[in-house]
């Protein structure tokens, strides 16, 4: 594993899976995504395993998917790429999995933890969906997730102005568990975890499932629909404009089309 670190047993039966991109501030390039969905197949076939911490560092948990590996490609590029069944696999983890957020969790990064089943984040930590800032719009359950957790509204905004959500305020809309100051996210999160690890993990895994069925047909729709228009996205100007400013470190200009 080159993008994350893995350990089984942490804490006794609780994993710890850490994003290891530091640099780029953990962006969610297609090896970290292949490796993150490996660990996790592996860690729900270990007995000795009954929930899972993903986290990243106090700076991001995750700003997005690698817009540099995006940036040159086209809409038949990611259909074919199919990234998205990484995702998918992800999702169907069967163990609980808790995201322990400090600092950026943006884009494909705020999809990640809200693909988790929980989220403890530190005061620092800031949610958000700025797909739309580089002419896209999030493709990983963003539209879907975030308008079921805080409602139509807010999501709208956040999705359509790329604005950030600060960890007070998402504890407030309901998006997260609870925040803590920065040097006990972790530990609450251990906590958390050890807690569930307690209970029955043939139980904890069907009631995970069930919690997620009050949803997940609707999900699927949606699911299917958002990606159809994400991968629309990568055949207008605006895309490559929009991720090659990023790249060049300048403001995009967008001419809608
Ligand atoms: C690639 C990224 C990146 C990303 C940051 N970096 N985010 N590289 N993809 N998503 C890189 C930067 O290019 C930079 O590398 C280094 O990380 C540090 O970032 P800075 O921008 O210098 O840091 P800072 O000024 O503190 O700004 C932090 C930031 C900003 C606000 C988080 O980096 C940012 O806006 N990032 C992009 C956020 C975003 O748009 N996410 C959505 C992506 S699309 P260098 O080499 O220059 O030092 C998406 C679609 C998901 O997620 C759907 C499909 C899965």
């Amino acid at each position: 594993m080159e993008f994350i670190l893995v350990t089984p047993q942490a804490q006794p039966h609780v994993a710890l899976i850490q994003l290891n991109r530091p640099k780029e501030l953990n962006a969610l390039n297609l090896q970290l995504m292949g490796e993150l969905r490996d660990a996790l197949k592996e860690l729900d076939e270990n007995d000795e395993v009954r929930a899972i911490i993903i986290t990243g560092n106090e700076r991001a948990f995750a700003a997005g998917a690698d817009i540099k590996q995006m940036a040159g490609k086209t809409a038949i590029d990611m259909l074919n790429i199919d990234q998205f069944s990484t995702w998918d696999q992800i999702r169907k983890t069967k163990k609980p999995i808790i995201a322990a957020v400090s600092g950026f969790a943006l884009g494909g990064g705020c999809e990640l933890a809200m693909t988790c089943d929980m989220i403890i984040a530190s005061e620092t930590a800031m949610f958000g969906q700025p797909e739309i800032k580089i002419g896209v719009m999030p493709g990983a359950g963003g539209t879907q997730r975030l308008t079921k957790a805080i409602g139509k509204a807010k999501a709208m905004e956040m999705v359509l102005t790329g604005k950030f959500m600060p960890a007070e305020e998402a504890e407030k809309q309901g998006l997260i568990n609870r925040v803590v100051p920065v040097e006990l996210y972790l530990d609450e999160a251990f906590k958390l975890a050890a807690e569930i690890a307690k209970m029955s993990p043939v139980a904890t895994k069907l009631a995970k499932e069930s919690v997620n069925r009050s949803f997940e047909t609707q999900l699927d729709e949606g699911l299917h629909f958002e990606r159809k228009n994400f991968y629309l996205c990568f055949a207008s100007e605006d895309q490559t404009e929009g991720m090659n400013a990023f790249v060049e470190k300048r403001a995009p200009e967008f001419k809608g089309r």
